[in-house]
Protein backbone atom coordinates (compact mmCIF):
# COMPACT_ATOMS: atom_id res chain seq x y z
CA UNK A 1 0.00 0.00 0.00
CA UNK A 2 1.17 3.39 -1.00
CA UNK A 3 2.00 5.75 1.93
CA UNK A 4 -0.39 8.21 2.80
CA UNK A 5 -3.12 6.08 0.48
CA UNK A 6 -6.66 7.57 0.37
CA UNK A 7 -9.17 5.61 2.48
CA UNK A 8 -12.53 5.48 1.50
CA UNK A 9 -15.12 5.76 4.94
CA UNK A 10 -18.35 4.10 5.55
CA UNK A 11 -20.02 7.62 5.10
CA UNK A 12 -18.97 7.72 1.40
CA UNK A 13 -16.08 10.24 2.23
CA UNK A 14 -12.45 9.62 1.92
CA UNK A 15 -9.76 9.77 4.78
CA UNK A 16 -5.70 9.54 4.52
CA UNK A 17 -4.65 5.85 5.73
CA UNK A 18 -1.73 5.85 7.33
CA UNK A 19 0.13 2.47 7.35
CA UNK A 20 3.44 2.60 8.07
CA UNK A 21 4.86 2.65 11.84
CA UNK A 22 6.77 6.28 11.78
CA UNK A 23 3.78 8.12 10.41
CA UNK A 24 1.11 6.52 12.38
CA UNK A 25 3.41 7.38 15.58
CA UNK A 26 4.07 10.68 14.18
CA UNK A 27 0.73 11.46 13.36
CA UNK A 28 -0.26 10.20 16.57
CA UNK A 29 1.84 12.65 18.85
CA UNK A 30 1.60 16.04 16.46
CA UNK A 31 -0.16 18.51 18.39
CA UNK A 32 -1.58 19.79 14.71
CA UNK A 33 -3.28 16.65 14.38
CA UNK A 34 -6.08 15.96 17.01
CA UNK A 35 -9.10 13.80 18.08
CA UNK A 36 -11.69 16.93 18.07
CA UNK A 37 -12.92 18.29 14.79
CA UNK A 38 -15.64 16.59 13.07
CA UNK A 39 -18.35 18.26 14.10
CA UNK A 40 -19.03 21.67 12.34
CA UNK A 41 -15.79 21.14 10.49
CA UNK A 42 -15.47 19.91 6.62
CA UNK A 43 -13.51 17.45 7.59
CA UNK A 44 -14.74 13.88 6.28
CA UNK A 45 -16.91 12.02 8.54
CA UNK A 46 -16.56 8.51 9.23
CA UNK A 47 -20.35 7.21 9.39
CA UNK A 48 -23.26 9.14 8.36
CA UNK A 49 -24.66 8.26 12.08
CA UNK A 50 -24.37 11.58 14.78
CA UNK A 51 -24.48 9.00 17.69
CA UNK A 52 -21.00 7.88 17.92
CA UNK A 53 -19.09 8.04 21.06
CA UNK A 54 -17.07 10.83 20.48
CA UNK A 55 -20.52 12.97 20.40
CA UNK A 56 -21.86 11.10 22.61
CA UNK A 57 -23.36 12.83 26.11
CA UNK A 58 -20.84 11.21 27.65
CA UNK A 59 -18.11 12.32 25.47
CA UNK A 60 -19.22 16.06 25.93
CA UNK A 61 -19.53 15.90 29.43
CA UNK A 62 -15.30 14.29 29.35
CA UNK A 63 -14.13 17.20 26.72
CA UNK A 64 -15.99 20.32 28.91
CA UNK A 65 -13.87 18.91 31.76
CA UNK A 66 -10.73 19.67 29.37
CA UNK A 67 -8.86 16.52 27.94
CA UNK A 68 -5.50 17.33 30.10
CA UNK A 69 -7.01 18.30 33.21
CA UNK A 70 -9.04 14.76 33.07
CA UNK A 71 -6.41 13.30 32.32
CA UNK A 72 -4.02 14.17 34.85
CA UNK A 73 -6.21 13.90 37.63
CA UNK A 74 -7.13 10.62 36.40
CA UNK A 75 -3.22 9.40 35.80
CA UNK A 76 -2.00 8.71 39.43
CA UNK A 77 -4.48 6.14 39.99
CA UNK A 78 -3.46 4.17 36.95
CA UNK A 79 0.13 3.94 37.63
CA UNK A 80 2.12 0.66 36.82
CA UNK A 81 2.78 0.32 40.92
CA UNK A 82 -0.97 0.83 41.75
CA UNK A 83 -2.34 -1.60 38.59
CA UNK A 84 0.35 -3.81 40.72
CA UNK A 85 -1.45 -4.08 43.62
CA UNK A 86 -4.67 -5.12 41.79
CA UNK A 87 -2.59 -8.43 40.56
CA UNK A 88 -3.37 -10.79 43.33
CA UNK A 89 -7.12 -10.30 43.04
CA UNK A 90 -6.96 -10.45 39.49
CA UNK A 91 -5.44 -13.70 39.38
CA UNK A 92 -7.47 -14.98 41.90
CA UNK A 93 -10.67 -14.04 39.90
CA UNK A 94 -8.86 -16.09 36.44
CA UNK A 95 -8.42 -18.96 38.66
CA UNK A 96 -11.93 -18.74 40.44
CA UNK A 97 -13.76 -18.73 36.30
CA UNK A 98 -11.72 -21.44 35.26
CA UNK A 99 -12.64 -23.47 38.37
CA UNK A 100 -16.75 -22.27 37.35
CA UNK A 101 -15.76 -23.24 33.78
CA UNK A 102 -16.95 -26.94 34.59
CA UNK A 103 -20.06 -26.22 35.97
CA UNK A 104 -20.69 -24.94 32.19
CA UNK A 105 -20.72 -28.10 30.13
CA UNK A 106 -18.19 -29.52 28.00
CA UNK A 107 -16.44 -28.22 26.28
CA UNK A 108 -16.96 -24.79 27.58
CA UNK A 109 -16.33 -21.52 26.16
CA UNK A 110 -13.27 -19.72 27.31
CA UNK A 111 -14.41 -16.24 25.68
CA UNK A 112 -17.70 -16.04 27.68
CA UNK A 113 -16.15 -17.87 30.94
CA UNK A 114 -13.04 -15.92 31.25
CA UNK A 115 -12.54 -13.36 28.57
CA UNK A 116 -15.16 -11.50 28.54
CA UNK A 117 -16.06 -11.02 32.35
CA UNK A 118 -12.66 -10.97 33.76
CA UNK A 119 -12.16 -7.07 32.84
CA UNK A 120 -15.45 -6.28 33.78
CA UNK A 121 -14.82 -7.68 37.14
CA UNK A 122 -11.37 -6.12 37.32
CA UNK A 123 -12.92 -2.47 36.08
CA UNK A 124 -16.20 -2.97 38.95
CA UNK A 125 -13.33 -3.73 41.48
CA UNK A 126 -11.47 -0.25 40.29
CA UNK A 127 -14.20 1.65 40.31
CA UNK A 128 -16.02 0.21 43.58
CA UNK A 129 -18.89 -1.52 42.23
CA UNK A 130 -20.62 -3.75 44.40
CA UNK A 131 -20.79 -7.54 43.39
CA UNK A 132 -23.89 -7.80 43.42
CA UNK A 133 -24.15 -5.19 40.63
CA UNK A 134 -21.53 -6.81 38.43
CA UNK A 135 -23.05 -9.56 36.56
CA UNK A 136 -25.43 -6.13 35.36
CA UNK A 137 -22.13 -3.99 34.18
CA UNK A 138 -21.58 -7.57 32.75
CA UNK A 139 -24.75 -7.23 30.31
CA UNK A 140 -24.69 -3.50 29.99
CA UNK A 141 -21.09 -3.86 28.32
CA UNK A 142 -22.04 -7.10 26.24
CA UNK A 143 -24.68 -4.47 24.63
CA UNK A 144 -22.35 -1.80 23.79
CA UNK A 145 -20.26 -2.99 20.87
CA UNK A 146 -22.98 -4.97 19.59
CA UNK A 147 -24.35 -3.55 16.21
CA UNK A 148 -25.04 -7.57 15.16
CA UNK A 149 -26.66 -8.63 18.14
CA UNK A 150 -28.66 -5.98 19.87
CA UNK A 151 -30.99 -3.49 18.28
CA UNK A 152 -30.52 0.60 18.27
CA UNK A 153 -33.28 0.23 20.40
CA UNK A 154 -31.31 -1.95 23.31
CA UNK A 155 -27.72 -0.53 22.82
CA UNK A 156 -29.65 2.85 23.50
CA UNK A 157 -31.78 1.57 26.68
CA UNK A 158 -28.46 0.03 27.68
CA UNK A 159 -26.33 3.21 27.74
CA UNK A 160 -29.71 5.07 29.17
CA UNK A 161 -29.67 2.55 32.27
CA UNK A 162 -25.61 2.17 32.82
CA UNK A 163 -25.54 6.06 32.92
CA UNK A 164 -28.51 5.91 35.52
CA UNK A 165 -26.65 3.52 37.41
CA UNK A 166 -23.65 5.06 37.37
CA UNK A 167 -24.96 8.36 38.45
CA UNK A 168 -26.47 6.27 41.61
CA UNK A 169 -23.30 4.84 42.04
CA UNK A 170 -21.40 8.20 42.69
CA UNK A 171 -23.97 9.78 44.46
CA UNK A 172 -23.88 6.76 47.00
CA UNK A 173 -20.01 6.71 47.26
CA UNK A 174 -20.31 10.27 47.94
CA UNK A 175 -22.87 10.13 50.25
CA UNK A 176 -20.66 7.62 52.12
CA UNK A 177 -17.11 9.67 51.92
CA UNK A 178 -19.43 12.66 53.53
CA UNK A 179 -20.56 10.78 56.32
CA UNK A 180 -17.06 9.29 56.55
CA UNK A 181 -17.88 5.76 56.06
CA UNK A 182 -15.48 4.95 52.66
CA UNK A 183 -12.50 5.20 55.18
CA UNK A 184 -12.72 1.96 55.66
CA UNK A 185 -10.49 0.57 53.46
CA UNK A 186 -12.53 1.70 50.36
CA UNK A 187 -9.37 2.41 48.16
CA UNK A 188 -11.86 2.33 44.92
CA UNK A 189 -11.26 4.93 41.96
CA UNK A 190 -14.69 6.64 42.46
CA UNK A 191 -14.87 7.44 46.28
CA UNK A 192 -10.38 8.55 45.78
CA UNK A 193 -11.75 10.74 42.56
CA UNK A 194 -14.97 12.27 44.80
CA UNK A 195 -12.22 13.99 46.68
CA UNK A 196 -9.70 14.51 44.30
CA UNK A 197 -8.90 18.29 43.11
CA UNK A 198 -6.89 19.29 40.31
CA UNK A 199 -3.78 21.97 40.55
CA UNK A 200 -6.75 25.07 40.73
CA UNK A 201 -7.86 23.08 43.77
CA UNK A 202 -11.10 22.09 41.44
CA UNK A 203 -12.77 18.62 42.34
CA UNK A 204 -15.00 16.81 39.54
CA UNK A 205 -18.55 17.24 39.18
CA UNK A 206 -21.06 14.47 39.99
CA UNK A 207 -21.66 14.26 35.71
CA UNK A 208 -17.90 13.94 34.84
CA UNK A 209 -17.33 11.24 37.88
CA UNK A 210 -20.41 9.53 36.22
CA UNK A 211 -19.18 9.72 32.37
CA UNK A 212 -15.64 8.93 33.77
CA UNK A 213 -17.24 5.46 34.76
CA UNK A 214 -19.37 4.96 31.75
CA UNK A 215 -15.99 5.51 29.98
CA UNK A 216 -13.52 3.12 31.62
CA UNK A 217 -16.04 0.51 30.87
CA UNK A 218 -16.15 0.96 27.23
CA UNK A 219 -12.52 1.64 26.79
CA UNK A 220 -11.23 -0.93 28.74
CA UNK A 221 -13.61 -3.51 28.50
CA UNK A 222 -13.78 -4.79 24.75
CA UNK A 223 -10.11 -3.96 24.09
CA UNK A 224 -8.99 -6.61 26.54
CA UNK A 225 -11.31 -8.74 26.70
CA UNK A 226 -10.34 -9.62 22.71
CA UNK A 227 -6.61 -9.50 24.05
CA UNK A 228 -7.48 -12.18 26.39
CA UNK A 229 -9.15 -14.41 23.64
CA UNK A 230 -6.62 -13.47 20.93
CA UNK A 231 -3.48 -14.43 23.96
CA UNK A 232 -5.26 -17.95 24.71
CA UNK A 233 -5.78 -18.80 20.98
CA UNK A 234 -2.18 -17.98 20.24
CA UNK A 235 -1.09 -20.52 23.52
CA UNK A 236 -3.17 -23.22 23.05
CA UNK A 237 -3.08 -23.22 19.19
CA UNK A 238 0.72 -23.72 19.36
CA UNK A 239 2.62 -26.73 21.38
CA UNK A 240 5.51 -25.41 20.38
CA UNK A 241 5.59 -21.59 21.51
CA UNK A 242 3.18 -23.14 24.89
CA UNK A 243 6.15 -25.22 25.72
CA UNK A 244 8.86 -22.44 25.31
CA UNK A 245 7.01 -19.94 27.98
CA UNK A 246 6.51 -23.24 30.10
CA UNK A 247 10.33 -23.65 29.90
CA UNK A 248 10.77 -20.19 30.78
CA UNK A 249 8.51 -18.56 32.63
CA UNK A 250 9.82 -15.36 32.84
CA UNK A 251 9.36 -14.43 29.10
CA UNK A 252 5.34 -13.78 29.85
CA UNK A 253 6.21 -10.19 29.77
CA UNK A 254 7.40 -10.39 26.58
CA UNK A 255 5.06 -12.94 25.47
CA UNK A 256 2.19 -10.34 26.43
CA UNK A 257 4.19 -7.11 24.60
CA UNK A 258 4.40 -9.19 21.26
CA UNK A 259 0.65 -10.80 20.91
CA UNK A 260 -0.05 -6.74 21.60
CA UNK A 261 1.88 -5.75 19.12
CA UNK A 262 1.41 -9.21 16.36
CA UNK A 263 -3.03 -8.39 16.78
CA UNK A 264 -3.74 -7.95 13.39
CA UNK A 265 -7.59 -7.09 14.44
CA UNK A 266 -6.55 -3.55 15.37
CA UNK A 267 -9.92 -2.54 14.17
CA UNK A 268 -10.00 1.00 11.54
CA UNK A 269 -7.56 2.41 13.10
CA UNK A 270 -7.37 5.50 15.01
CA UNK A 271 -8.85 9.01 13.92
CA UNK A 272 -7.68 12.30 13.55
CA UNK A 273 -8.29 15.50 11.99
CA UNK A 274 -5.76 17.77 10.45
CA UNK A 275 -5.88 21.54 11.98
CA UNK A 276 -3.02 22.71 10.41
CA UNK A 277 -1.57 22.22 6.94
CA UNK A 278 1.14 18.84 7.88
CA UNK A 279 3.51 16.96 5.64
CA UNK A 280 2.21 13.07 6.53
CA UNK A 281 3.36 10.09 5.06
CA UNK A 282 5.61 11.72 2.38
CA UNK A 283 3.31 14.25 0.98
CA UNK A 284 1.14 17.29 2.66
CA UNK A 285 -1.86 17.07 4.32
CA UNK A 286 -3.97 20.25 4.02
CA UNK A 287 -6.14 21.32 6.75
CA UNK A 288 -9.57 19.65 7.08
CA UNK A 289 -7.95 15.96 6.20
CA UNK A 290 -9.28 13.11 8.11
CA UNK A 291 -6.32 10.80 8.85
CA UNK A 292 -6.85 7.13 9.99
CA UNK A 293 -3.45 5.74 11.80
CA UNK A 294 -3.37 1.98 11.53
CA UNK A 295 -2.08 0.37 14.47
CA UNK A 296 -2.44 -3.23 12.96
CA UNK A 297 -0.34 -1.88 10.14
CA UNK A 298 1.93 -0.07 11.86
CA UNK A 299 3.01 -2.67 14.12
CA UNK A 300 3.83 -4.97 11.14
CA UNK A 301 5.91 -2.71 9.49
CA UNK A 302 9.51 -4.60 8.66
CA UNK A 303 10.92 -1.42 8.69
CA UNK A 304 10.01 -1.38 12.69
CA UNK A 305 10.47 -4.89 13.28
CA UNK A 306 12.49 -7.37 11.77
CA UNK A 307 10.61 -10.80 10.74
CA UNK A 308 7.39 -8.44 11.30
CA UNK A 309 4.84 -11.18 10.31
CA UNK A 310 6.38 -13.49 13.18
CA UNK A 311 5.14 -13.91 16.36
CA UNK A 312 7.79 -14.80 18.70
CA UNK A 313 7.41 -14.32 22.11
CA UNK A 314 10.88 -13.11 22.83
CA UNK A 315 11.00 -10.20 21.20
CA UNK A 316 12.95 -7.39 22.65
CA UNK A 317 12.82 -4.54 22.79
CA UNK A 318 9.24 -4.28 21.68
CA UNK A 319 7.64 -0.71 20.87
CA UNK A 320 4.48 -1.69 19.41
CA UNK A 321 1.44 1.22 19.36
CA UNK A 322 -1.20 -1.16 20.04
CA UNK A 323 -1.75 1.85 22.76
CA UNK A 324 -1.45 4.12 20.73
CA UNK A 325 0.90 7.02 21.09
CA UNK A 326 0.57 10.86 21.89
CA UNK A 327 -1.43 12.68 24.28
CA UNK A 328 -4.18 10.05 24.03
CA UNK A 329 -2.40 7.52 24.46
CA UNK A 330 -3.98 4.47 26.24
CA UNK A 331 -4.44 5.68 29.67
CA UNK A 332 -5.55 1.61 30.99
CA UNK A 333 -2.32 0.50 29.46
CA UNK A 334 -0.64 -0.78 32.92
CA UNK A 335 -4.13 -2.26 33.68
CA UNK A 336 -4.55 -4.06 30.54
CA UNK A 337 -1.22 -5.47 30.53
CA UNK A 338 -1.15 -6.53 34.00
CA UNK A 339 -4.47 -8.67 33.04
CA UNK A 340 -2.97 -10.15 30.21
CA UNK A 341 0.28 -11.13 32.25
CA UNK A 342 -2.14 -12.14 35.00
CA UNK A 343 -4.32 -14.64 32.82
CA UNK A 344 -0.90 -15.81 30.67
CA UNK A 345 0.49 -17.05 34.38
CA UNK A 346 -3.23 -18.49 35.40
CA UNK A 347 -3.20 -20.58 31.86
CA UNK A 348 0.57 -21.77 31.99
CA UNK A 349 -0.55 -23.23 35.67
CA UNK A 350 -3.36 -24.60 34.43
CA UNK A 351 -2.71 -25.69 31.09
CA UNK A 352 -1.62 -29.64 31.74
CA UNK A 353 -5.55 -29.59 32.17
CA UNK A 354 -7.32 -27.16 29.44
CA UNK A 355 -6.71 -27.80 25.67
CA UNK A 356 -8.23 -26.48 22.73
CA UNK A 357 -11.61 -28.51 21.98
CA UNK A 358 -11.03 -27.38 18.17
CA UNK A 359 -7.87 -27.68 15.89
CA UNK A 360 -6.01 -24.23 15.44
CA UNK A 361 -6.35 -24.21 12.02
CA UNK A 362 -10.00 -24.43 12.12
CA UNK A 363 -9.76 -21.72 14.76
CA UNK A 364 -8.49 -19.51 12.34
CA UNK A 365 -10.86 -20.23 9.80
CA UNK A 366 -13.95 -20.36 11.05
CA UNK A 367 -13.77 -17.41 13.92
CA UNK A 368 -11.51 -15.46 11.87
CA UNK A 369 -8.84 -15.17 14.46
CA UNK A 370 -7.29 -13.05 11.79
CA UNK A 371 -9.17 -10.13 11.67
CA UNK A 372 -10.83 -10.06 14.65
CA UNK A 373 -10.91 -12.00 18.14
CA UNK A 374 -12.45 -14.96 17.78
CA UNK A 375 -16.14 -14.89 19.14
CA UNK A 376 -15.97 -18.20 21.19
CA UNK A 377 -12.75 -20.57 22.08
CA UNK A 378 -14.23 -23.64 22.87
CA UNK A 379 -11.73 -25.32 25.64
CA UNK A 380 -11.78 -29.06 27.54
CA UNK A 381 -9.82 -30.17 30.56
C1 LIG B 1 -5.50 -4.56 25.63
C2 LIG B 1 -6.37 -3.65 26.01
C3 LIG B 1 -6.41 -2.23 25.53
C4 LIG B 1 -6.03 -1.71 24.34
C5 LIG B 1 -5.42 -2.44 23.14
C6 LIG B 1 -6.29 -0.28 24.39
C7 LIG B 1 -6.00 0.59 23.36
C8 LIG B 1 -6.19 1.96 23.42
C9 LIG B 1 -5.83 2.88 22.39
C10 LIG B 1 -5.20 2.52 21.06
C11 LIG B 1 -6.14 4.12 22.82
C12 LIG B 1 -5.89 5.44 22.07
C13 LIG B 1 -7.14 6.04 21.49
C14 LIG B 1 -6.83 7.23 20.58
O1 LIG B 1 -5.69 7.53 20.32
O2 LIG B 1 -7.80 7.86 20.13
C15 LIG B 1 -6.73 3.98 24.12
C16 LIG B 1 -7.20 5.03 24.89
C17 LIG B 1 -7.76 4.88 26.14
N1 LIG B 1 -7.84 3.71 26.88
FE1 LIG B 1 -7.23 1.89 26.29
N2 LIG B 1 -6.82 0.02 25.61
C18 LIG B 1 -6.90 -1.13 26.35
C19 LIG B 1 -7.35 -1.26 27.65
C20 LIG B 1 -7.79 -0.22 28.42
C21 LIG B 1 -8.21 -0.33 29.81
C22 LIG B 1 -8.21 -1.62 30.63
C23 LIG B 1 -8.62 0.91 30.21
C24 LIG B 1 -9.15 1.38 31.55
C25 LIG B 1 -9.95 0.70 32.32
C26 LIG B 1 -8.44 1.80 29.09
C27 LIG B 1 -8.72 3.14 29.11
C28 LIG B 1 -8.44 4.01 28.08
C29 LIG B 1 -8.78 5.43 28.12
C30 LIG B 1 -9.48 6.16 29.26
C31 LIG B 1 -8.36 5.96 26.90
C32 LIG B 1 -8.48 7.42 26.44
C33 LIG B 1 -7.22 8.15 26.80
C34 LIG B 1 -7.24 9.61 26.38
O3 LIG B 1 -8.00 9.98 25.49
O4 LIG B 1 -6.47 10.37 26.98
N3 LIG B 1 -7.92 1.09 28.03
N4 LIG B 1 -6.73 2.66 24.50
Amino acid sequence: MPRGARDPLPSGDEARLLTRYEDVRRALSDPRLSREGATGSDAARITDDDSDIFNSPMACTLNAVGHERWRRMLSRWFTAKRVQALRPAMERTADRLLDEMPDHGHPADLVSHLAFPLPVFVICAMLGVPEADRDSFKGWSDTFPSMAKYSRDEVTTAHREFEEYMAALVADKRAAVSAGKAAEGEEDLLSLLITATDAEGRPLSGEALTATGQALLLAGHETTAGFITVMAAHLLSDRRRRQRLLDDRSLARQAVEEMLRFDPSGGFGMIRYVHEDVELGGTVAPRGTTVVCSMSAANRDEDAFDRAAELDVTRSPNPHLAFGAGPHSCLGQALARTEMQAVLDVLLRRLPTLELAVNGAELRQVDGLLTSPPAALPVRW
